[in-house]
């Protein structure tokens, strides 16, 4: 399906967008291994997220999603997982796959892993050497997926410092870490997102985290617990750049996750001269959410502050895209990581871009793009969700149609965002280009 988008005036309003995808993995998996009901509010229906438990449910664990966003889980304990029958298919989902792979060191039984084309290609060394450390076993197809990873092993508490700053890594040693003798230590050479400590916390494991040094003791049991998932930042990051950019517009989105591990969109795009404001700031449960008010504002170019990429780490594309909208040019450095997510980011964008008139200059780990004024185009996203959204929102102020290729990752984590769009007055259309 391809995204048909017409340069239009977005209008003000206030708006919802769907539940966080980290928080609603994470809700599935400990939900799954917790003793008790689970009841989860407000899970991120999208594909990654399904795919993810799709695979609990193969590993024994009964849950009902029949209302969509309400989901509960009947948690089996950390020893109740049972043999799947089949390899366990993850879809385009990175953040299930890894965080499964350290949950399934622990089980008793082998399992499989897989993906499809582009999960197929994401590297998973990062993952197998400090869980073959902790004394798992795991096969892949050079560091790739899929993964078998064989069970019965008895793993043992490691202090692993990871060569890349990744949550997903991060999360899957704390799961592992959950089925170790002794105590497990994750050393951060720089902050990522904290919800799988946030959320062992609230079911009652023993895991601490000063200055980098994140601690998980042995832990017998986690106790089932309610769980109010907040709205997405990094699916609100579309709708706050596409008022930022727009004429005149003022638009609120409601109920947020407002984490400080992953406010660098906020952080970035505000020193770039971008009105953003946090209003009506709570705790729900153990995260931080809030409402977000975007004023559209003229922004100027900046360098990035590199200590802010892991902060911000799924927004580069959208913040490309504010970028070319910046006066003078703006710089990204310290972004290599960019390159091994579900695409090739900084390639994809900096294509796109191209494609729209903007001048980018890229090198391997980083960018600096110009200000223009983005003409339309037809634009590959390469089957990337964050590339295809990013793009639609540069079309909204292009000076022409914008069609912009291979958008059906966009169901991964963030459905109905062209009706989101659409109800700010975006025209935006889903096509099949083999039907026009
Ligand atoms: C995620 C961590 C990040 C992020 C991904 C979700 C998570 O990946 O890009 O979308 O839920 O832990 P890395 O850990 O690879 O940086």
């Amino acid at each position: 399906m391809d995204f048909l988008v017409l340069p239009t005036a977005l209008t003000s309003g206030t708006v919802t967008v769907p539940g966080d995808k980290s928080i609603s993995h994470r809700a599935l998996i400990l939900g799954a291994i917790a003793e008790g009901r689970t009841e989860i509010e407000g899970l991120l229906a999208g594909e990654d997220c399904l795919a993810t438990l799709s695979a609990l449910r193969a590993l024994g664990v009964s849950i009902d999603n029949s209302d969509d966003t309400k989901v509960l889980i009947d948690g089996v304990g950390l020893g109740g997982l049972t043999i799947p029958r089949k390899a366990l298919d993850l879809g385009n989902s990175g953040t299930g796959m890894r965080l499964l792979a350290g949950l399934l060191c622990g089980q008793q039984f082998d399992s499989t892993l897989t993906g499809d084309e582009s999960l197929s290609s994401r590297p998973m060394h990062r993952i197998i050497e400090p869980l073959s450390m902790m004394g798992a076993s795991i096969d892949s197809n050079d560091g790739k997926p899929p993964l078998v990873i064989h069970g019965g092993r008895a793993l043992t508490g490691v202090h692993y410092a990871p060569p890349v700053a990744s949550a997903q890594v991060k999360s899957a040693i704390l799961l592992a870490g959950l089925y170790a003798k002794g105590e497990t230590v994750v050393i951060e050479r720089a902050v990522t997102r904290d919800h799988t400590e946030r959320m062992l916390r609230s079911m009652g494991a023993g895991v601490s985290g000063d200055s980098g040094h994140i601690r998980l003791q042995a832990t017998e049991r986690l106790e089932a617990t309610s769980i109010k998932v907040p709205a997405d930042l990094s699916s609100a990051a579309f709708v706050i750049l596409a008022t930022l950019i727009a004429k005149d517009a003022e638009v609120v989105i409601s109920n947020v996750g407002v984490n400080p591990t992953r406010t660098g969109v906020i952080e970035i795009l505000r020193e770039m001269g971008g009105g953003i404001s946090i209003e009506n700031p709570q705790l729900v449960g153990e995260e931080p959410v809030a409402d977000i008010r975007v004023r559209s504002s003229v922004l100027h170019g900046i360098a990035v502050d590199a200590s802010l990429v892991s902060l911000a780490i799924d927004e580069f594309p959208v913040l490309f895209i504010a970028a070319a909208n910046a006066v003078g040019s703006t710089q990204f450095s310290g972004i290599g990581e960019l390159r091994v997510k579900e695409s090739d980011r900084i390639s994809a964008m900096a294509n796109g871009l191209q494609q729209m008139g903007i001048k980018v200059d890229v090198s391997e780990d980083g960018a600096e793009i110009y200000y223009g004024e983005p003409s339309g185009a037809i634009i590959d996203s390469y089957g990337d969700h964050r590339v295809a959204m990013s793009f639609a929102v540069a079309a909204t102020i292009a000076d022409s149609v914008v069609r912009v290729r291979n958008i059906d990752a966009v169901d991964t984590s963030f459905p109905g965002f062209s009706e989101v769009l659409g109800s700010l007055g975006v025209s935006i259309s889903i096509e099949d280009p083999d039907q026009s």
